[in-house]
């Protein structure tokens, strides 16, 4: 990344407020939704069976929709057995969010939450000083998080190690085909924080448990975007959701015009996007990996 341009990641209220304009100009949480409800309860037959208690443990959980459906699934496989779920979320403000859904959210009643302000890295430093008894998780999932992380190799194979010998881990990140693949991939030198992995897919992540002979299931989530207003300068949600793609902040101010005529460029070419009825409407497919202990 640039030295100039400043990650939008490091700016927790105006990234908030990106993935808002993001999540109600795609269909991402809708297509996370379809999966959690329609292919995900098989996934959970046999994780938990026989168990009081269950513990799950969720990482980079946002605002806490996704997490909710979660767990009102796994509550539908096993109603009677409590469940202990941890969030890991280091944004004080998404945090915020998912505390009052959890509020404002009927039929919770068996479920506790542990909350960690943390990022996935300081829960595992914590976790390996805490945690003396080897507690192990039903269930743990990372949600679009993995770009985040400095090792996303090594940060999968701890928490695969955290899970109970039925247990299950889920990683949904985009697709390997997407737009965000393509944008991130090409302009991985200027829009990447040197020390995270921002440009990461699914097939990244399929190669490194290839190497490692770990086997998995994958599922395509298929998604979309209308990203039209992007090309409208002064357009309040497109400059936010040019900025979640980019993950830049204020990316039309403050990249260099070379950038900013590039990505524009790329946004609207045929590998990310097509034309339907005058409005942009971009590739975000995403993919979902469930892998055993
Ligand atoms: C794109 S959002 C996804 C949120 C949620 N999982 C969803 O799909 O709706 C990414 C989330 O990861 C969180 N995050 C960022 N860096 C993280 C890290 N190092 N460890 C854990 N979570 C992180 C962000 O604060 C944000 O809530």
């Amino acid at each position: 990344m640039a030295a100039e341009n400043k990650s939008l990641a490091d700016d927790n209220y105006r990234y908030l407020k990106s993935f808002e304009v993001f999540l109600e100009r795609s269909s991402e949480h809708q297509c996370m939704n379809k999966f959690v409800c329609e292919t995900l309860p098989d996934i959970l037959n046999t994780v938990g069976a026989g168990k009081s208690t269950l513990k799950v443990l969720g990482l980079g959980s946002g605002t806490g929709d996704i997490d909710l459906e979660i767990l009102t699934q796994l509550h539908a496989k096993h109603p009677e057995a409590r469940v202990e779920n941890e969030v890991v979320e280091p944004s004080e403000d998404m945090l915020y969010k998912y505390k009052d859904l959890v509020s404002k959210t009927p039929g919770l009643d068996l479920i506790t939450f542990k909350w960690n302000k943390m990022t996935a890295s300081e829960f595992e430093s914590d976790w390996k000083q805490r945690n003396t008894d080897k507690l192990k998780f039903d269930f743990i999932h990372m949600i679009q998080m993995l770009y985040y992380v400095k090792d996303p190799e090594a940060t999968v194979s701890f928490f695969r190690s955290l899970l109970h010998k039925d247990g299950r881990l889920l990683i949904i990140l985009a697709s390997g085909q997407s737009g965000f693949s393509k944008l991130w991939k090409t302009f991985q030198a200027q829009l990447c924080k040197p020390d995270i992995t921002q440009s990461l897919t699914v097939s990244d992540v399929k190669d490194m448990l290839d190497t490692k002979g770990i086997p998995y299931q994958s599922y395509i989530l298929p998604s979309q975007m209308d990203i039209t207003d992007c090309f409208t300068a002064g357009d309040e949600k497109g400059e936010l959701l040019l900025d979640f793609m980019t993950e830049i902040l204020e990316f039309r101010k403050n990249a260099s015009p070379e950038l900013k005529a590039g990505v524009l460029e790329l946004l609207k070419h045929p590998e990310c996007s097509r034309e339907v009825d005058g409005r942009v409407i971009f590739n975000n497919n995403l993919e979902a990996l469930v892998i055993t202990p």
